[in-house]
């Protein structure tokens, strides 16, 4: 089919497309945040997390969504702060989130777990006394043990003042944090690293193009002609980070024989240090890592295969069976290793 419009770059892209009322005090928190670990030594990363949504008018009533609910990137980001990083957490609006993913509403509810004891009433002794004050809640026995551990985790994050949250919904949102709170993390140089797990849409409606109002249904059927979402890895690599970020980006496919070749694509077109690549039904328990083999300095645990020179193809897989392993365990483990050599490889020392 002819296109009618050029391609959005990313340049023209954010001259002609606004950003979101909330960009400039987002990004003060985050210029905050990374000062604050930049002053602790401490190493940070960004993990998106969730899908984008395009929405199809101004008024928005109807939009297109991209498929996540935010568990790899809300994992992921558990991982990496247990392994003592600063998070940045940039996740799809009400998507999962590190720590309180584990009591989802839909899949284990908290109110689920917790019990009433009440006190006596001591007018009436045989009647329970249902007053807030003589009544404490519990947590069922066999929850205690999990929860504490999670409590704790949390609590101690939030002291540490280690993990740092921004939301978005459409890929607008995304893609103007996504420049701002690159931009503001490059100050980190090699320390910081990029994890990119969000669902992004590949297609938009410029604002320009848009329907103020909700799009009636009275003329039958609908046509809408999408552009394409500019292709951001490319600047981020070379200008928003300075070439110095370590970049991780996902690569999501449906057919399994597309998975390392369009993996290696990327690399290939970003320039970039790592694509995971993940099969849509095999992404809990098996991923790829494909990055250049002379960026790959020390031997690794797992099955390493030389793919098409000069990739490297390395395979990370779990038990599918056991429920107590995630495999974001050994991706965040991973890639601190591959980081850390990153971070040794720098001309000038890293503060
Ligand atoms: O959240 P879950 O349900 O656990 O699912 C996790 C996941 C399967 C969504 C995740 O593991 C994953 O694969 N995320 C990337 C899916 C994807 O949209 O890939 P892509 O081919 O559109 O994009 C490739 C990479 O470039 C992504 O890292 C994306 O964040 C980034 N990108 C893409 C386009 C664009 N304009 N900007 C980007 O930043």
């Amino acid at each position: 089919m002819p296109q009618s419009t050029p391609l959005f770059s990313a340049e023209s892209y954010f001259s002609t497309q606004l950003p979101p009322s909330s960009l400039e005090h987002d990004i003060a928190g985050v210029k905050e945040f990374v000062r604050r670990q930049k002053e602790e030594r401490r190493t940070v990363v960004l993990v998106t997390s969730g899908g984008t949504t395009v929405p199809l008018e101004l008024n928005v009533v109807r939009f297109l969504d991209n498929f996540s609910a935010g568990t790899r990137g809300a994992t992921s980001a558990e991982y990496f702060l247990k392994a003592g990083y600063a998070v940045i957490f940039m996740h799809r609006q009400f998507s999962l989130q590190p720590f309180s993913r584990h009591y989802s509403h839909s899949t284990n509810p908290f109110l689920d777990f917790l019990e009433i004891e009440r006190g006596t009433d001591q007018l009436s002794p045989v009647a329970s006394d249902s007053s807030p004050e003589s009544s404490r809640i519990c947590v069922t026995p066999s929850k205690r043990k999990h929860l504490l551990e999670i409590l704790t985790a949390y609590k101690a994050v939030y002291a540490a003042g280690t993990l740092h949250t921004l939301t978005f919904v459409t890929v607008n949102d995304y893609l103007w944090l996504l420049r701002a709170v690159s931009q503001e993390l490059s100050v980190l140089r090699r320390k910081a690293m990029y994890y990119l797990a969000a669902a992004v849409s590949d297609f938009f409606l410029p604002r320009q193009k848009m329907s103020e109002h909700k799009i009636q249904s009275g003329k039958g059927s609908l046509h809408i002609e999408m552009d394409q979402v500019p292709k951001i890895l490319k600047p981020m690599v070379d200008d928003w980070t300075g070439k110095d970020g370590f970049i991780v980006s996902f690569k999501l496919e449906t057919d399994p024989a597309l998975l390392v070749p369009k993996a290696q694509t990327s690399l290939q077109r970003y320039g970039h240090q790592v694509v995971i690549g993940n099969d849509l039904n095999r992404r809990k328990f098996e991923v790829v890592f494909i990055s250049r083999k002379e960026a790959l300095t020390f031997a690794s645990e797992g099955t390493s295969v030389e793919s098409t020179p000069p990739y490297a193809e390395f395979w990370l897989k779990i038990d599918p069976h056991d429920p107590s392993k995630e495999i974001e365990e050994d991706i965040v483990a991973e890639l601190v290793k591959r980081h850390e050599v990153w971070i040794a490889g720098a001309e000038a020392p890293i503060n």
